[in-house]
């Protein structure tokens, strides 16, 4: 049913992740109980390091990934624009917001397709498990062709909808829901969540299902239950205050999801990541890649598209500075340096241990 709701809606999330509190300091993703130990003789040169990471059938310049934010209005598809155009010079990957509103009004495409400033880009649709699940394989699968996406994600974001006044509450039928999906997308489905975390359990649960890219999205950064609870009034504030640190910190996740799933399987880490120290930190973990939202949306709200060129060569910069340092060539080697894990962290990860 054509409807700008949905639209509405995303416009005002964009309002409040641009000026408010959205990600509350006290939250964190535990990356600071991770130390990276350095190398004084890493007898190799700055030039030699090699980030570049397959993803979706194409190779990445950088193990980074510009993760699903938005679309659905005019500002929306400035955003998606911008970015896009942003992770196509610099070799990342770039996800578009949730295509619900297209979904519901397909003359919003305009608001989602980056492919003219993107030509060559890892781009990767989104819509929430729940409304995948109404919509049919058919038509899922045409928002990603109208798209000329190379994937889909499909979010998991429990919190928010419970939070949102009129969010879903059924969330029934969820796994068979995507392992639908897994055996029609292939290859090329990625599920995430929204910044409350995966836990091993459910990780292990949607591999069983056919999925093999997770983007665990943690606790630390973004928190949607926070965004959701700014926007209500009442009891619904109340029960959203009580639950804005709700989730599994983004270490705890990235680390305790790779050792249940194995190497077969992508694992994306994101929620909270800022630097390309916290990057190479979540590599060190077992991560593929690291996603960012909020900074990159910011970035781009306060100083357009140069600010976002200017804040990704930053974080380019500083995770290579941290491979050379640790003495490896690859991105994909810094797991099997030593690390040190200290304090919360290594509670998390034995109450995690063998609960896959
Ligand atoms: C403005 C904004 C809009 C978002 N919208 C979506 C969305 O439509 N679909 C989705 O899967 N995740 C969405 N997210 C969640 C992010 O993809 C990411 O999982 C989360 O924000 C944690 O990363 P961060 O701490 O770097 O922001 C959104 C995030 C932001 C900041």
């Amino acid at each position: 049913m054509p409807d700008d709701t949905t639209a509405r809606r995303k416009d005002a999330h964009l309002d409040l992740c641009a000026t408010e509190e959205v990600a509350p300091k006290e939250n964190s993703t535990l990356l600071e109980c991770v130390r990276l130990v350095h190398c004084a003789m890493p007898e190799l040169s700055a030039d030699e390091i090699d980030l570049s990471t397959p993803l979706f059938g194409k190779t990445l310049k950088a193990p980074l990934l510009v993760t699903g934010m938005t679309g659905g209005t005019e500002r929306a598809g400035e955003v998606n624009k911008q970015l896009a155009g942003v992770a196509e010079e610099f070799g990342l990957a770039f996800g578009v917001g949730s295509q619900r509103a297209m979904a519901e009004r397909p003359e919003l495409l305009g608001t989602f397709a980056v492919r003219d400033v993107a030509p060559s880009t890892v781009l990767i649709g989104n819509l929430g498990v729940v409304q995948a699940a109404r919509m049919g394989l058919g038509a899922v699968q045409k928002l990603t062709d109208s798209l000329g996406a190379d994937a889909l994600a499909v979010h998991l974001n429990p919190g928010q909808e419970l939070t949102q006044p009129e969010g879903d509450r059924d969330f029934r039928k969820g796994y068979a829901t995507i392992q639908a999906l897994a055996k029609h997308y292939g290859d090329r489905l990625l599920v995430k969540e929204t910044g409350c975390g995966i836990s091993p359990e459910v990780a292990r649960r949607l591999v069983e299902c056919g999925v093999k890219h997770l983007d665990v999205s943690g606790l630390g950064g973004t928190s949607w239950v926070r965004v959701e609870q700014l926007r209500a009034k009442g009891a619904a504030e109340e029960v959203g205050a009580q639950f804005s640190n709700w989730g599994i910190p983004t270490a705890a996740a990235v680390a305790s999801v790779r050792r249940a799933v194995g190497p077969q399987v992508k694992v994306i880490a994101s929620g909270g990541l800022r630097t390309g120290l916290d990057v190479a930190k979540a590599l060190a973990l077992g991560a593929d890649l690291g996603g960012m939202a909020l900074p990159l949306f910011r970035a781009q709200q306060q100083g357009g598209v140069q600010a976002v060129r200017e804040a990704v060569a930053v974080i380019v910069t500083a995770l290579r500075q941290a491979l050379v340092l640790t003495g490896v060539r690859r991105a994909s080697e810094l797991r099997v340096r030593p690390q040190v894990i200290t304090g919360e962290l290594k509670d998390w990860l034995s109450a995690l241990e063998g609960r896959a």
